[in-house]
């Protein structure tokens, strides 16, 4: 296959653009060296310097690619609000304009970085009244302690359940709305373009060249980079939400099984996966796992701090994309977890 990669200098274009190669594609990279994502470097060699909200003017670059791996986005929680129109920038009119170029080239396939921040809140079930939507948790109770999403009809601390592809998508910050918002445009263009596209719901990856100690950056390297200070990693609330972490190698697979099966026509016109190692943990056993890696083993410290936009648990099941793309997750956890405390980080 020729591929065109966007976001192909990030950390996980990085890791797809190699698994790429190695199994034999030709690969077509491009990113924009966004400074939140890479300081002042230089973009590798190889990689073509252009923004995807350009996509108009590089058309020429999508002639003759087979299918496009679109990872190019503007990550993070939407730290501050000033930060709104660059996500609905890079990511919600980068997305239509890549699009748009794609239809001009007559590219019709597309395998889209989705996130698992589309779902919000995740997926709760009481003992009693079974399936509940919470409503958001109450500042007086998580001021007391009490982290737990609780049955909006009988008041019982409600339980986690794994969320499908079908549920309703709710998205809780700039950031997610954006990612919602590039699933809405593809979903579009496949039915006005006649396109084939596939979005990847990544949970939360880690691995080897994930950004340091960014407030964009992920908890796991917010916990290494703790560790490499000396200092405990700080765990809010409870420690007791409890997450999906996905190695960025298994992310890079899911790309490559998604990008053969669009390309071979074997998806739906428009699907969505979770990508997930299927194996959920609490996050202060994600502070325990990278802290026995570390050559620094401070045991993690639980703050009970919370931040009143975080999500309690959410945990999805990566059941669809093993049935139709083949893809399931090789690194556990207990396994890549460790071994990430001394993983080479992107500065
Ligand atoms: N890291 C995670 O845990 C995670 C989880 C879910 C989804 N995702 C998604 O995966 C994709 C890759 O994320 P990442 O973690 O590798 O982030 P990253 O910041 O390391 O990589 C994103 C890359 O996109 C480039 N980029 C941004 N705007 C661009 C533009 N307008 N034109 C061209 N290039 C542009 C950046 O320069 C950067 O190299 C994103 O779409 C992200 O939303 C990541």
């Amino acid at each position: 296959m020729k591929i065109l990669l966007t976001g192909s200098a990030g950390f996980i274009g990085t890791a797809v653009g190699e698994l790429l190669e190695a199994d034999g594609h030709e690969v077509v990279r491009l990113d924009l060296m966004l400074p939140d994502a890479h300081g002042a470097a230089q973009p590798p060699s190889g990689t073509h310097h252009l923004d995807v909200r350009d996509a108009g003017s590089w058309v020429d670059l999508l002639r003759g690619v087979d299918v496009v791996c679109h990872q190019a986005a503007m990550v993070g929680a939407g730290v501050t609000v000033r930060d709104l129109p660059h996500y609905a920038g890079h990511n919600d009119l980068g997305t239509a304009a890549l699009l748009a170029a794609m239809h001009e080239a007559g590219v019709g396939r597309l395998v889209l970085a989705s996130s698992m921040v589309v779902y919000g809140e995740g997926r709760y079930r009481c003992a009693e009244h079974d399936e509940q939507v919470p409503p958001p948790r109450d500042v007086a109770a998580l001021d007391a302690g009490d982290f737990e999403n609780h049955c909006p009809r009988c008041g019982r601390v409600l339980e986690w359940a794994v969320v499908g592809e079908a549920a309703r998508l709710d998205p809780r910050s700039s950031y997610a709305a954006s990612k919602v918002a590039q699933e809405h445009y593809t979903s579009a263009w496949v039915r006005q373009a006649g396109g084939r596209a596939v979005a990847l719901r990544y949970h939360n990856v880690y691995g080897p060249g994930m950004p340091r100690d960014t407030p964009y950056s992920g908890v796991a390297a917010l916990f290494r980079s703790s560790l490499e200070r000396g200092e405990p990693p700080q765990v809010f609330e409870d420690g007791g939400q409890v997450r999906d972490f996905v190695h960025v190698t298994d992310v890079a697979r899911a790309n490559l099984a998604a990008l053969r099966a669009v390309v071979e026509g074997e998806t739906l016109a428009y699907a969505a996966y979770n990508v997930a190692s299927g194996r959920p943990v609490r996050i202060l056993d994600v502070a325990r796992l990278v802290a026995e890696g570390s050559r620094r083993r401070v045991a993690p410290r639980v703050t009970g701090g919370y931040r009143l936009g975080d999500v309690r648990h959410v945990v999805a099941s990566p059941a669809r994309a093993t049935s139709e793309l083949g893809f399931t997750a090789d690194v556990g956890p207990e396994q890549g977890l460790p071994a990430f405390a001394t993983a080479p980080l992107r500065t």
